[in-house]
Formats: C-alpha cells, sequence, structure tokens
C-alpha cells in the first residue's frame, strides 16, 4: 500500500483506479464502503487485508440496479418483492447464480450472495462507469466503528486509501440484512431500513436470526463497532469521569456531551450515532454513558450496535 492515497476527484477517477485493481473508499446512504471491482481476486483479496478482516467474512455485492442484481443472483418471487426498497439501505442474501462473474473470496465460498442497490446516486454511478458490481464491507479496520464521513475514512486507514468524498452519510447506520430461505424472510442484521416498514409493505412478520440459527450473517460478532471508551447503556445520566450520549433531555454534566437527537427523532440519532460515538471516542474519555432509546423502528438498529459497542471486546 502507497503512503498517502491520491483521492479521486470525480467518479470517473474513481472507477479507473477500480478497474485497474485499486480500491477506493465510495459514499452510500448507510456508510461509507471499502469499495474493489467483485469481479478481481485480487482487489477483494486487498479488501480483507487492508481491513484485517476474518477470510470467513463475506462481502456484499453492490448493483446499480434490480437487472445488474439479477446476473449474480437467483431471485424467487418474494425476494422480488423486497427489492421494492432499491435503491435503499436493504441488503438480500439470495442464492448465488451459477456462472456469476464474482469472485469466490467475495462470498467466502457460501453458496449464496449478498446483494444491495445503494441508494447514494454517486454510488451507483461509480458501479455503472465501473460497468460491474462492487464489492465492499465498510470502510473501517475490523471491529472499529463503521465511518459515515470522508474524512472519518481518511483517519481510520491513515490517509493510505483512496477516498471519493460524497458527503456525509444520510442514514448513518448499516443496512438492514435479510436473507430469504423458500418462503421465509429472515432479518440477518438490523439497520437502516427498520423492520416493521418492511413487514408493513409486505403483510408479514420477519423473524430474527438466532445465533445458533441455520442462517446467520458470519460478520455478527457481539463485539463490533467498538469506540476504545467503555460504555454503558440505558444510563440516566453520566457518573463522574463519563461522557454521555444523550437522547432528548440532557442532564448536567462536567464531561463531553454529545445529543443524538434533541428532538428524540430515530432517524437523526442513527445519523449521529457512529459520527458521535468517533467524536466523544477522540476526547480520550475511558468511559461513555447512553441515554435509553426507545426499541421500535430504526431504533432496533441503533440499540443493535450500541449493545455491541458495550459487549466484551475479543483479545
Ligand atoms: O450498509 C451497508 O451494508 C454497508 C455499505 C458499505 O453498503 N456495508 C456493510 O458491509 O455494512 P459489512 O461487510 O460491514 O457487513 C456485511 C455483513 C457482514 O455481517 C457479513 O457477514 C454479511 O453481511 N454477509 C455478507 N454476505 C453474506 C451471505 N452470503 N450470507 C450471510 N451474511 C452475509
Ligand atoms: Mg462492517
Amino acid at each position: 500500500m502507497q503512503q498517502r492515497a491520491n483521492h479521486p476527484q470525480s467518479v470517473q477517477d474513481a472507477a479507473a483506479l477500480l478497474r485497474q485493481g485499486r480500491l477506493v473508499a465510495l459514499p452510500t446512504e448507510t456508510v461509507y464502503g471499502l469499495g474493489a471491482d467483485a469481479a478481481n481476486a485480487d482487489a477483494v483479496l486487498a479488501i480483507y487485508e487492508t481491513k484485517g478482516r476474518p477470510r470467513f467474512n463475506p462481502l456484499i455485492v453492490h448493483c446499480a440496479d434490480l437487472p445488474m442484481a439479477e446476473g449474480f443472483v437467483i431471485f424467487s418471487p418474494l425476494a422480488r418483492r423486497l427489492a421494492q426498497f432499491w435503491p435503499g439501505p436493504l441488503t438480500l442474501v439470495l442464492p448465488r447464480r451459477p456462472g456469476a462473474q464474482v469472485c469466490d473470496l467475495v462470498s467466502a465460498g457460501l453458496d449464496t450472495l449478498a446483494v444491495r442497490v445503494p441508494g447514494h446516486p454517486m454510488a451507483r454511478d461509480l458501479i455503472l462507469a465501473l460497468g460491474r458490481p462492487i464489492a465492499a464491507p465498510s470502510a473501517n479496520p475490523s471491529g472499529r466503528l463503521s465511518p459515515t464521513t470522508a474524512a472519518q475514512v481518511r483517519s481510520l486507514f491513515e490517509d493510505r486509501v483512496p477516498v471519493l468524498d460524497g458527503g456525509p452519510c444520510l442514514a448513518g447506520v448499516e443496512s438492514t440484512i435479510l436473507a430469504v430461505v423458500g418462503d421465509e424472510v429472515v432479518q440477518l442484521r438490523a439497520g437502516a431500513m427498520p423492520r416493521d416498514q418492511i413487514e408493513a409493505a409486505l403483510g408479514r412478520s420477519i423473524a430474527q436470526a438466532k445465533a445458533d440459527g441455520p442462517i446467520t450473517a458470519p460478520g455478527m460478532l457481539k463485539s463490533h463497532y467498538a469506540p476504545r471508551a467503555q460504555m454503558r447503556l440505558h444510563a440516566v445520566g453520566p457518573e463522574a469521569g463519563e461522557a454521555y450520549l444523550a437522547f432528548g433531555d440532557e442532564p448536567v454534566t462536567a464531561g463531553p456531551l454529545c445529543n443524538l437527537s434533541p428532538s428524540r427523532d430515530l432517524r437523526e440519532a442513527a445519523r449521529n450515532l457512529f459520527a458521535m460515538l468517533h467524536a466523544l471516542d477522540a476526547e480520550a474519555v475511558d468511559r461513555i454513558a447512553v441515554a435509553p432509546i426507545p426499541p421500535e423502528g430504526l431504533g432496533e438498529a441503533i440499540n443493535d450496535r450500541l449493545t455491541r459497542a458495550a459487549a466484551p471486546r475479543h483479545a
């Protein structure tokens, strides 16, 4: 890897880098992704090496539209109904189409592929300019917080990865991941597309995957999205020496304070979550206390990320 990256100034510049087999961090509506040409095995390998990501953890294949996705996975009628949410923050795990031009490392040897059509127009333009799907995990070293701005990506990788700047991410948490298994829809990861919204559109309920169930997202480690500081959840206020991440009312506190949403708006809270954890983490505090967040709607994804951030760390 070169010392300092030359950042692409346009979608065409970024596409040229991808065509050369280089990695490019790209904006999506959820979080920034660390992208590679999904058909280039060396480039995909470089994603795993750059992130320090275990090779058993497969990547999402980002497509420009549904017809492109159909070249790589097989849609059942039920899966096609879920694709109504594209472009958008929803990833579908579907059977891989035989002969799909995606290197095996992308799916980590599974016979399914995770596909999504991102909502950020710059991401779709980049895929169109490349002419093929882009494999991309979130653009963070494995286990760290996902980035929602280009500046965060630059700092997470010490400015060694070229970043296409598309502004701050609108959603701020990763996509919701659903697997379609026969006639059943299972949620593998809560995310920016609230489960209750999909259930309402589909007219059926969606089960949450169990950790020991037949299908899981291999990347859903208990401790993940971890800031450096220790986290204390459902805290009505900070204790001495703690920073506080508020939601709604703010307590009087001497320590560092961020408010996810003074008006208790869950969309605003999701958008602010990682950036504020990054900011409080950068304050060199040892502990961050977090206000209770309601569990409904987007609250499911926010609480999921907070629970992982608070979990005991891997060595
Ligand atoms: O919003 C997002 O989804 C962002 C942006 C960049 O698109 N991407 C993202 O990728 O969050 P990543 O790699 O951080 O998370 C992808 C998750 C992992 O937990 C992985 O295990 C799971 O998707 N996954 C990928 N392929 C899978 C498959 N075939 N079966 C089950 N889970 C899969
Ligand atoms: Mg990730």
